[in-house]
């Protein structure tokens, strides 16, 4: 479907050969409750199970967290396999012959470069440890590490280490190992000497911060120079290992606090990272020295929804913070900026202020992103002047005028007209003006039809409230069609794509073309078959609803009715706030038409 690469005869035929309760029971102890096995999510940290397993249908799902899907997904989550490399695994596993080649996407195990690389960090890592909290050598280090405020259990948490000044204490210990040493130049552990003279080590009298992926494999290294060496902090280079524009710091320890509160937070710094820690923010991040790219944000949601930046407060860090908006909101994060006062970053603001301050005035007070535009573009306007007023004015109603919610904009010009003085009344015209001008010069990229293909950039946060009763509809009627074929037939032909949410529409029509292509009703294959994993993980969550086999045609025409009667309401919402628009602006021609057309939409709704 989504991945045209492999024959869906392929998976159905993986998914035979394995039972998810054997493949999820390596990696968590499942204990049998009724029809279901239940244990502890291996992807969110929890004290009582909230994981479950249904081996009937053979899907997997977490009420905690939403994860969920089949067996192959399951692998890829847990092993950061890619969709390949876990049916790859698989086949060879059940010792199947697929009768194609997928390619050369195998499981990176497999690749002994990589294994050997591999080992040679968690060896590095554990000798720089060792070096620094045992030997001599060590001592001053561990002095500095001590008066940036970093005690024994942050040092361990973080792995910190640190390298000797010597030329070749790693080159030998690696060769004495037998490690591959031009494999270790190359995997950036050592430099080369000028003309086949051997290898020193890359990172000397450094503090040495291991920087590792998301399963916790030690993949590169920081090294902080204590006095004024230069650069202040060396990286590892771009490795087979290590790609710096994806990558995370402390990805691995932060992981199940995000995933449990949907809710990141970034940093700048690694030193940021640790103090935070230390604070109690146990959710948090750091690029490396470069910006957030869009690679960061795919890492980063698909942990969480929300995202609260923390840069420093000089003007480099508030400039990025600015810039990582778009990038966060067009993965449909929920952003928010934490704005450090004097320039400070927030290691420093931790040291001066101390951790309470820190939670309280820095994270839990950040703004969203509207609220933060607005106070970054106000610094480049001189306000004491009535020419730059009325241009602030202007510009920041142009930021309101972007906001989706009528709601979330009435309540910034409120605010604007308070504070400069105008009536609430012009304000709100004005900037009724400026939505209708950007109307009219966008081609509009919001194609209702192609709603479908939208559903990662649509999606918003996972709902912690219960679903409407609208939802719900459409959730049992979707639960139905999972297992009914002439359901879904009928379904198709009395309501189509017109589910209100865009992720059920889009899992309406994988069913149709599922059922289409003559496959029998399953729902871990037809799971399997979306291939990506905000979908597989409300599939599986639709899946476990209840049993929906006792239905009869009644149910699904109360759920087809009420799915419409809501379309209809809320078209009625949508044109009765038009009317409202046109009125105010005087456009009364305009306004008497929309009218016209409420009129007739409530009459249908009365009638259906
Ligand atoms: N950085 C880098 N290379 C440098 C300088 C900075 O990769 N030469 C990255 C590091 O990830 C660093 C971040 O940019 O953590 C922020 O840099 P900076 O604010 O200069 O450092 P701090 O995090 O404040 O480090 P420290 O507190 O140790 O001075
Ligand atoms: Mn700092």
């Amino acid at each position: 479907m989504s991945n045209g690469r492999i024959p869906e005869e392929v998976i159905e035929k993986v998914l035979k050969h394995h039972d998810i309760v054997d493949v999820v029971g390596r990696y968590v102890h499942l204990s049998k409750q009724g029809h279901y096995m239940k244990g502890l999510c291996p992807f969110h940290s929890e004290k009582t199970p909230s994981f479950t397993v249904t081996p009937e249908k053979q899907i997997y799902h977490c009420y905690g967290c939403g994860a969920g899907g089949g067996a192959i997904r399951f692998l890829m989550e847990i092993e950061g396999f890619t969709f390949i490399e876990a049916i790859n695994q698989m086949a060879a596993e059940a010792n199947l012959d697929l009768g194609i080649d997928l390619g050369s996407d195998t499981p990176s195990q497999q690749n002994p470069e990589k294994t050997k690389l591999y080992e040679a960090y968690e060896f590095t890592g554990k000798l720089y440890q060792h070096i620094l909290k045992n030997t001599e050598q060590g001592k001053q280090a561990m002095e500095y590490l001590r008066s940036r405020g970093l005690n024994d259990k942050l040092i361990d948490t973080f792995g910190i280490g640190y390298a000797p000044s010597n030329w070749d204490t790693l080159a030998q210990l690696l060769e004495k190992r037998q490690y591959a040493l031009p494999l270790m130049e190359k995997g950036g552990l050592l430099s080369a000497r000028q003309e086949g003279q051997g290898y020193f080590d890359k990172f000397r009298d450094r503090i040495m911060f291991p920087i590792h992926d998301w399963k916790g494999r030690l993949i590169a290294f920081a090294g902080r120079a204590m006095g004024e060496a230069q650069p202040k902090y060396l990286n590892s280079p771009e490795t087979m290992l290590f790609h710096k524009s994806k990558s995370l710091y402390n990805m691995h320890l932060a992981r199940p606090q995000i995933r449990k509160l949907q809710q990141i937070v970034v940093f700048e710094g690694y030193m940021d990272v640790i103090k935070a820690w230390d604070a109690g923010i146990t959710n948090g991040v750091a690029t490396m020295g470069t910006a957030l790219t869009e690679e960061h944000t795919d890492v980063i949601r698909k942990q969480a929804d929300q995202v609260t930046v923390a840069y420093d407060g000089d003007s480099a860090g508030q400039n990025a913070a600015y810039k990582s908006i778009p990038i966060l909101e067009q993965a449909g994060c929920l952003v928010k900026i934490a704005m450090i006062p004097n320039a400070q970053d927030p290691d420093d603001f931790i040291t001066h202020h101390g951790s309470e301050r820190f939670v309280r005035e820095v994270i839990e007070n950040a703004v969203p992103s509207i609220k933060y535009k607005l106070l970054y573009f106000r610094k480049n306007f001189k306000l004491q002047e009535d020419g730059e007023k009325l241009r602030y004015m202007q510009q920041a109603l142009k930021i309101i005028a972007d906001i989706t919610s009528p709601i979330e904009r009435e309540h910034y010009v409120r605010e604007l007209s308070t504070e400069f003085r105008y009536s609430f009344e012009t304000t709100l015209q004005n900037l009724n003006e400026i939505r209708l001008q950007a109307e009219k010069s966008s081609n509009s990229g919001d194609n209702k039809a192609k709603a479908w293909n939208n559903v990662r950039n649509e999606r918003t946060p996972r709902e912690q409230t219960a679903v409407s009763p609208n939802q719900d509809a459409e959730r049992q009627l979707l639960a139905i069609m999972l297992h009914d074929r002439d359901v879904t037939d009928y379904v198709k032909q009395n309501l189509g794509d017109q589910f209100n949410e865009d992720a059920h529409a889009v899992l309406a029509a994988y069913l149709y073309s599922y059922y289409e292509q003559g496959y029998e009703p399953n729902a871990s294959s037809f799971i399997a078959m979306l291939q990506e994993e905000e979908l597989e993980g409300l599939a599986s969550s639709i899946a476990m609803m209840g049993n929906a086999y006792w239905i009869n045609n009644q149910v699904v025409d109360d759920c087809i009715s009420k799915i419409k009667k809501y379309k209809l309401q809320q078209l009625i919402k949508q044109k009765t706030e038009e009317m409202i628009v046109a009125e105010r602006s005087g456009d009364l021609k305009m306004a008497g038409q929309i009218g016209n057309e409420i009129t007739s939409l409530v009459k249908q709704l009365k009638s259906s």
